[in-house]
């Protein structure tokens, strides 16, 4: 870490702490006035503290520590107020609760193996709550539309945002199962009609005719499985949690190339590491839950939020280190900070992140064990 990338985290860490000491102490007036949301009036002082530390925790990092957004890729903007006029404290549980498994949001339950249980993600939904300025919306439902009129559209209009069949590209996925479980038609036809002021999603509503925005609600309804999406269930074994952290501990170090930008290693140089039976170590940087839904062969799991208990495991002798997760380098780079700000001196994140190695057909394995290439699809 040069000083001046060493100097950016300490004030970052500075102003996280200042930020919930604000919370704690001066809280009370300065969140009663946005008190609109009868959700709000119910929450107590304590409660909006509590969830305002958890958010720094566990959320800022991608959603931005005010809920402004994109602090990493895609996440969107939690306290934009198109969005919260038109979403219920329910949407708000699930989507924290069960994640988008496949995306960078991971599910944060407890019994989906994540960190949180249900009070604490009910007091980062009052916290996301407290940043509503107005009343909810009215929001009529939608008449009755034609999904394969709208499939033509939204290839016109939508897709090289959204991804050509919802998955999410630059901007949030419509097709997660999770979504649409738990967003109503009018919900959505909402977002599409209005958009969501001073983010790249465009009001709708006079561009595109009252049936057409139908027909496009119509045919992201039509994404939504028969079946209910199958939970992520549980978190790390033990074997990963407490089992050895060194893949291929009489193997060479690994030869990569020069870092980007001092931090950045690809893909392709990890994956040879491994065929070639070098010695390393690999964090994933997620959420658990995310850990056994998928990772890298031998990876063990290190979420962002508990880098100190997994430092101590961790050999000084040189060993590289591999950080990675899908976002593709917030919480890996959280991580690969806090092991440098301590002095372990071989780390890399990888550059393309989880989702893309996947994609590109290097092996991952599934379910709650490290496993090895062996084990891998
Ligand atoms: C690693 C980055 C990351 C972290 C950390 C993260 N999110 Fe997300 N979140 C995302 C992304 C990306 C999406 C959009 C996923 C998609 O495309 O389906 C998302 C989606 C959401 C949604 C659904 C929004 C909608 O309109 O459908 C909510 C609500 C949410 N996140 C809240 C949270 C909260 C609260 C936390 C902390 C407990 C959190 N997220 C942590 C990246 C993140
Ligand atoms: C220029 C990029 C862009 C285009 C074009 C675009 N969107 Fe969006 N859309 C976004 C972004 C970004 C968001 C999330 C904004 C936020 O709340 O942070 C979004 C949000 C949404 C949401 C809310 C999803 C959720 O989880 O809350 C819906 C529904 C939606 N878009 C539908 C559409 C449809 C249908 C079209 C085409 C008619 C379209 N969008 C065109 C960028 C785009």
């Amino acid at each position: 870490m040069t000083s001046q990338e060493r100097k950016r985290f300490r004030v970052r860490v500075v102003m996280a702490t200042v930020a919930t000491v604000v919370v704690v102490g001066g809280g009370a007036s300065m969140l009663a006035h946005c008190a609109r949301n009868p959700r709000v009036d119910d929450a107590s002082d304590a409660e909006l503290a509590q969830g305002q530390q958890l958010y720094r925790t566990y959320c800022g990092l991608c959603h931005g520590d005010e809920g402004e957004g994109y602090a990493a890729d895609d996440a969107n903007a939690l306290a934009n107020q198109d969005f919260l006029v038109s979403v219920s404290d329910e949407f708000l549980t699930q989507a924290i609760a069960e994640g988008h498994p496949g995306t960078a949001m991971a599910a944060y339950h407890e019994d989906r193996g994540g960190p949180l249980d249900d009070g604490e993600i009910g007091a980062i939904v009052a916290l996301i709550r407290s940043w509503q300025e107005e009343d909810m919306a009215a929001m009529p439902d939608p008449g009755a539309g034609d999904a394969q009129r709208g499939a033509q559209v939204f290839a016109q209009e939508c897709a090289s945002c959204h991804g050509a069949r919802g998955q999410g590209d630059t901007a949030i996925s419509l097709n997660h199962p999770v979504f649409l479980a738990s967003a109503s038609d009018a919900q959505i036809r909402y977002a599409i009609a209005k958009g969501r002021g001073g983010t790249p999603m465009p009001a709708f509503e006079g561009e595109l005719a009252e049936q057409t925005i139908d027909d496009l609600v119509a045919l992201i309804r039509s994404w939504e499985p028969s079946e209910a999406p199958r939970p992520t269930t549980g978190g790390p074994s033990a074997a990963a949690v407490d089992g050895p952290v060194i893949i291929n501990p009489d193997g060479e170090a690994p030869d990569f190339p020069e870092l980007r930008e001092g931090r950045y290693v690809p893909s392709e140089a990890v994956a040879d590491a491994l065929h070639q039976g070098r010695r390393m170590i690999i964090l994933d940087a997620r959420t658990a839950s995310d850990y056994a839904h998928f990772h890298l062969p031998g990876s063990i799991p290190s979420p962002y939020y508990e880098v100190e208990s997994i430092m101590e495991r961790l050999p000084r002798d040189g060993t590289w280190i591999i950080a990675y997760c899908a976002c593709p380098h917030a919480a890996s780079g959280r991580v690969m900070d806090f092991l440098r700000e301590h002095d372990f001196p071989n780390t890399a994140v990888l550059d393309e992140g989880v989702l893309h190695w996947r994609d590109e057909g290097f092996p991952v394995v599934v379910g709650d064990a490290p496993g090895t290439l062996e084990d891998a699809e």
